[in-house]
């Protein structure tokens, strides 16, 4: 596994190999006859679970995105309090947790020092955690009461890809569990939510098929210095993430932000020479969904009247949008909570292209490194 197959870098394998680190991360936990997710690793009893006021998230990086999009699902999914800390600010704001919060740490390699202080300082305090790690037997999940593997295989180069969307489904998967043990979530409901889970691999890989478009894309823009990555609701981690790929292995300066604040600041920015990458995807099947959607089109339309140049993430078939972007790439219809492991994956090809455009080691971009050991 840890070798490149045939791939010139190992980002770019690792972007491929999504669909099959989901199926191995998906498959051993969902049971659709009966309608059930299991999460035995969890090793929290069902009482201690329904009696929980709050869920804290704790992660640096791309694993701290995959946390700020888990909130999304909680919150929905099991009408639970979630708030989200970077893990190297977590210890200044006197955390207030007891065994009625519920810390979970997520962490590709394991080893991250400022996750692991993070732990420690939560469980000093008496609250339980959860660990989702990639690396079985790594410190973070030792130490942790409950594990929840991401089954992504090894991730080699320094920009997370299939660890994030592994991440991701296990979150998606860990609110659907947390509904069903607090009796949120019918079994229907439960199954409909399995459904949609099982059919991710293919559809991630469907989306694959764009990194010719994205590929186009970084030749055309391999030269801009400063990018705007924006996303509304649960798009807006992907936003985050987009932006911080960026960074991580082509060195343009990107910024994430949520589309409603575009007029609070980044409107005074955006010409013809701050390119904007935003997520307009819409759920059709929901209400609120198509609420956000129409906004983001508006403001779409407004960047258009400032001479903003607009790549756009749609969804399949949305014409409307095609016609009004510059460049337009489309990942295919899921449930609103699951869209963002769909959205995520134009963003990675486009960061890696830029890279590779750029002349750029990919695999090892300058003055960072894999897992942060030491603080
Ligand atoms: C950074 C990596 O050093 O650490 C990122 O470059 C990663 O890709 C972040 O998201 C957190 O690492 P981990 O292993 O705790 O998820």
């Amino acid at each position: 596994m840890a070798d490149k197959g045939g791939f010139p870098h190992y980002m770019v394998k690792e972007i491929f190999e999504q669909p099959q680190g989901l199926r191995n991360t998906i498959a051993p936990r969902v049971f659709l006859d009966e309608g059930v997710v299991r999460l035995d690793d969890v090793r929290i009893s069902a009482e201690e679970l329904r009696a929980l006021r709050r869920i804290n998230i704790v992660a640096s990086g791309t694993s701290r995105h995959a946390g700020m999009a888990g909130q999304y699902m909680i919150q929905d999914l099991a009408d639970l309090p979630v708030e989200v800390d970077y893990a190297s600010e977590f210890e200044y704001r006197n955390p207030l947790i007891g065994r009625s919060e519920l810390t979970i740490v997520i962490t590709q390699s394991g080893e991250t020092a400022d996750t692991t202080a993070a732990q420690r300082e939560a469980r000093a305090k008496g609250s339980r955690t959860v660990a989702i790690s990639n690396v079985e037997g790594s410190t973070i999940a030792r130490e942790a009461d409950g594990v929840l593997y991401t089954h992504a295989g090894p991730e080699i180069s320094i920009a997370s890809t299939k660890a994030f969307t592994a991440q991701m489904a296990v979150l998606f998967m860990f609110a659907v569990y947390l509904g069903q043990v607090r009796g949120k979530l019918s079994k229907e409901q439960v199954r409909s939510h399995i459904r949609e889970l099982l059919d991710l691999p293919g559809k991630v890989e469907a989306v694959l098929g764009c990194a010719p478009d994205c590929e186009r894309l970084a030749d055309k823009f391999h030269r801009v210095q400063d990018f705007l990555f924006m996303g509304r609701a649960i798009h807006y981690p992907v936003a985050m993430d987009g932006a911080l790929k960026l960074k991580e292995v082509s060195y343009v300066h990107a910024e994430g932000y949520p589309t409603g604040e575009t007029k609070h600041g980044p409107n005074a920015l955006i010409d013809e020479s701050l390119p904007v990458m935003i997520i307009a995807t819409c759920d059709r099947n929901d209400a609120g969904s198509v609420l956000r959607y129409e906004k983001s089109m508006a403001n779409i339309k407004g960047f258009k009247q400032q001479s903003g140049r607009v790549i756009a993430i749609a969804s399949q078939g949305d014409e409307a949008l095609r016609k009004l972007a510059d460049h337009t790439i489309f990942v295919p219809t899921a449930t609103e909570l699951l869209l963002p492991i769909l959205e995520i994956v134009p963003l990675q090809l486009f960061a890696y292209y830029m890279a590779v455009r750029r002349g750029l080691d990919v695999d090892r971009p300058r003055n960072l490194v894999k897992s942060v050991t030491r603080e």
